[in-house]
């Protein structure tokens, strides 16, 4: 099964971007944790993160046909980005829409969300630990699909 994992605006920043509320860890930390949760799961992870809306755009289509998943972030597009679940619709991938920190019991205009229409799950306020139950969502869903067809 091959994952691609995005993430958004600023969270290149992640250690150094208001560690009270996003932690201490960076993005190569979360990268590196990732893949050792997946190792010896067969899974295939690929990494993406900008600070470019269409550029996320741009990497959901291109994953069509190639990915069986998205783990995104897509940070502050969250709140405002009709394209990124466009996109995510129009590609047909199934999306888990994943936040560092807990989106509802933040600012107002952090509640709400576009991009959760699109998505089969959200997981918010779990820190790095969400993006590993979103690998774990995934995982169910393929092995229910696979039991579904050994039936
Ligand atoms: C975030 C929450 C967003 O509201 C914020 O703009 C981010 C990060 C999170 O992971 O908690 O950049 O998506």
């Amino acid at each position: 099964m091959k994952l691609l994992v995005i993430n958004g605006p600023n969270l290149n920043l992640l250690g150094i971007r208001e560690p009270e509320i996003y932690g201490n860890k960076t993005l190569a930390d979360l990268e590196r944790e990732l893949r050792e949760y997946c190792a010896g799961k067969d899974i295939e992870l690929e990494f993406f993160q900008s600070n470019h809306e269409g550029a996320i755009v741009d990497r959901i289509q291109e994953a069509m046909g190639r990915c069986d998943g998205i783990i995104i972030n897509p940070a502050a597009y969250t709140h405002t980005s009709i394209a990124i679940p466009d996109a995510i619709r129009a590609s047909g991938i199934p999306a888990v829409e994943v936040h560092l920190s807990d989106i509802g019991s933040r600012e107002s205009y952090r509640r709400i969300s576009y991009t959760t229409d699109a998505c089969v799950a959200v997981i918010s306020g779990r820190h790095f630990e969400g993006y590993k139950e979103a690998v774990d969502i995934f995982r169910k869903k393929l092995y229910n699909e696979l039991l579904a067809n050994t039936k």
